[in-house]
């Protein structure tokens, strides 16, 4: 077991009706409060009333239509709104665009500069202004961690911000807020709590502890994520979904073990840089491939005890075999959820951008940590083999 410190700053508000003890939370802060939100979805589920009547004592300016895979201009529009109004908390209500985005605009608030530069130079970040984050997806898991991933089509760059003081200082997370989030959507949030986990599980120095955690969040995810999409208001469902998802970027699922390359992460948020496809989609066409490429007698049997762990895979004795199903197995259950299979199923046209995607995938992830070493020729097979 490695050496560690573990600190979260976050206050986590969980179940039905938590919202109520939004005001509490706000008034630690301040009165001038930036509320920002995606396209509508918080409207059309009665909880913008609800907000605005539990913070009418409140002045409230409005960052709107943050975009999911959020863009640069956003968080460029909401630090304009937060100096011009001298605004004191970011209350990021939505899914973890929002939230993403927020915490740019917590750091570009108190920036003389260009937000685009603290992406690139995450170490030009200095004070931010601190955030809320009421969730309505379980997806990221970004109300419990200091990162976000911003895009900036026209550069076509797609590239994590990391920032500790952007933790947000309390997340509200109501399960019933995400009965209404549609099956496609559903079903890419649990693909991404799922690769958070097999992120940070397949590494060859773990230990024990943190593989218990592992399995367990990726069981969870296994059987919970058909129950919520044939019963999109099953309570039991949702709530474990969304505590899965807080707990995929807390730090716990890794603490003690080696360090973790999120090499499906970096492959597909290059995907997504070029061709703004949904988060978790690119990850279900990645991961399986990934795994296939990182099959060597040294990774086959941790492979397999996922496997066995996550699938109930009974061993054959032959480990390499094991492997092998138990990716099938993976592949298996993204088609049950109805995650693409393929490039052409993601809606990725043609293998033109290949080459650049290769190159990208090394700007912010050190795939040479991943528990097989990645070069340029990994990374483009792997994309290659997934317009076959
Ligand atoms: O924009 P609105 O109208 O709110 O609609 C959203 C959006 O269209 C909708 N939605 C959210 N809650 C809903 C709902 N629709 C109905 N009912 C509800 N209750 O869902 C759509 C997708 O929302 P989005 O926020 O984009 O999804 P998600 O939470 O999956 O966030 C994806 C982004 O997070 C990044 C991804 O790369 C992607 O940009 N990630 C952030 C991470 C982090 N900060 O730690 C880690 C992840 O690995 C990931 O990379
Ligand atoms: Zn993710």
């Amino acid at each position: 077991m490695q050496n560690f410190v573990w600190e979260t700053p976050a206050r986590v508000h969980f179940g039905k009706g938590v919202i109520e003890e939004l005001p509490e939370e706000v008034a630690r802060f301040g009165r001038r409060v930036l509320l920002a939100y995606g396209g509508g979805s918080i409207k059309r589920i009665g909880l913008y009333d609800k907000i605005r009547e539990l913070l009418k004592d409140c002045e409230i300016v409005e960052l709107t239509g943050i975009e999911p895979n959020p863009r640069v201009e956003s968080a460029r529009e909401g630090a304009k709104l937060c100096r011009e109004h001298d605004v004191d908390v970011i209350v990021s209500v939505g899914g973890g665009s929002v939230l993403d985005c927020s915490k740019l605009v917590a750091a570009a608030a108190k920036y003389d500069g260009d937000a685009w530069d603290l992406v690139e130079k995450n170490e030009l970040a200095g004070e931010c202004l601190p955030i809320i984050a009421v969730m309505t997806l379980a997806a990221t898991g970004s109300e419990l961690d200091a990162g976000a991933v911003i895009s900036n089509l026209g550069k076509k760059r797609k590239l994590p911000f990391m920032h500790g003081p952007t933790f947000p200082k309390a997340a509200f997370l109501d399960p019933t807020y995400s009965f209404t989030v549609p099956a496609w959507h559903t079903a890419c949030g649990a693909s991404d709590i799922l690769s958070h986990v097999m992120e940070q599980y397949f590494v060859l120095d773990a230990n024990p502890i943190a593989d218990g955690f592992c399995e367990t969040m990726m069981r969870v995810v296994v059987e919970e994520t058909p129950v919520a999409l044939t019963e999109p208001d099953n309570y039991d469902a949702r709530a474990a979904l969304m505590w899965a998802s807080s707990w995929g970027c807390n730090g716990l699922l890794s603490l003690g073990n080696g360090p973790s390359a999120w090499a499906c992460h970096a492959i597909e948020h290059e995907i997504s840089a070029y061709y703004d496809v949904t988060h978790g989609a690119g990850l279900a066409v990645v991961t399986p491939r990934w795994l296939r490429r990182s099959m060597t007698a040294e990774t086959a049997p941790r492979i397999a005890h996922f496997g066995a762990r996550v699938f109930d895979l009974a061993p054959t004795g032959d480990v390499m075999e094991d492997a092998e199903r138990a990716v099938r197995a993976l592949e298996a259950f993204y088609a049950k959820i109805g995650m693409p299979a393929d490039m052409e199923a993601l809606g990725v046209p043609d293998t033109e951008n290949v080459d650049a995607m290769a190159e990208g995938a090394f700007t912010a992830f050190p795939l040479h940590l991943a528990m097989k070493p990645l070069e340029r020729e990994d990374v483009k097979a792997i994309l290659l083999d997934a317009f076959r």
